[in-house]
């Protein structure tokens, strides 16, 4: 690990950091168990990622929780995902709020059931002044809604006349979407091998450097996510212009 940290160039340090926590069920059913007991391990590499992001002073970091396709699923695998998040959330975001650490969500909250919404706005208000770094969950996100969602409500501000055409730019489109007042993406993880965005945060990525780990989600450690950083860091970002 002190090998690792001595890579890591603190003057080159992203700002918002995602992560496709992928690999949940393959990593329980290699060890011959039911598929969310995957689920209930990841809690500790969510632990390890935010600690090091502390440790590193990154500000933003984003994790793909559920997304809008999950819904697809068996119900029987929903339902013990969300039995999980219906247990364990409140302690899971207690903790999160004691390491100082703001709370925020993206994706359509309101499909989960009223306990889990009410806990989330609980702590959304109550870590609104923390001042660690900012934990956004992605949950029953999908880019694609977020996009059109954001087109619905820029429309309806155009047809009821209180904005012209001329005034959709980069900015204002920005300020429709659910991550408004977030910074870009500098950098996507996808853990389990796969080397796919699914659906994850399309417009905020647009110049996001990506990072694929064969590590499956609830290995993921510490020391992988230094990795991640010390990767990123090898990237030569041109933004399309030349350097
Ligand atoms: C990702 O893990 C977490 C959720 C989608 C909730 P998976 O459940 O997709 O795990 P794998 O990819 O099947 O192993
Ligand atoms: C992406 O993983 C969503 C989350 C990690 C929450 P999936 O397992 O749902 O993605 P696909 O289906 O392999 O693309
Ligand atoms: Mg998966």
């Amino acid at each position: 690990m002190e090998k690792l940290l001595k890579k890591i160039d603190y003057k080159n340090i992203p700002s918002h950091v995602a992560i496709i926590m992928d690999g949940n069920g393959r990593w329980a059913e290699k060890r011959g168990k039911l598929r969310d007991f995957g689920y209930q391990q990841a809690m500790v590499s969510v632990r390890d990622s935010l600690n090091a992001c502390k440790e590193l002073g990154i500000p933003y970091i984003t994790l793909y929780v559920f997304s809008s396709e999950n819904w697809k699923r068996p119900k029987k695998e929903i339902n013990k995902l969300m039995n999980l998040f219906h247990s364990h959330l409140h302690k899971y975001l207690k903790e999160i709020h004691e390491n100082n650490i703001k709370i925020l969500t993206i994706g359509d909250v309101s499909k989960f059931s009223k306990e889990i919404q009410e806990n989330l706005h609980f702590f959304i208000k109550k870590t609104k002044n923390n001042t660690s770094g900012t934990l956004i969950l992605a949950l029953s996100y999908g880019a694609r809604e977020e996009i059109l969602r954001a087109t619905q409500k820029v429309a309806k501000k155009i047809y009821k006349g209180l904005f012209t055409l001329g005034d959709i730019n980069h900015s204002f489109f920005q300020n429709h979407l659910y991550t408004k007042n977030l910074p870009d993406v500098d950098l996507i993880i996808r853990t389990s091998g796969e080397q796919r965005i699914s659906n994850f945060l399309l417009w905020q990525s647009a110049y996001a450097e990506l990072y694929f780990t064969n590590v499956l989600w609830p290995d993921f450690r510490k020391k992988d996510f230094f990795k991640a950083i010390i990767n990123y860091q090898k990237r030569n970002r041109r933004f399309g212009n030349v350097k």
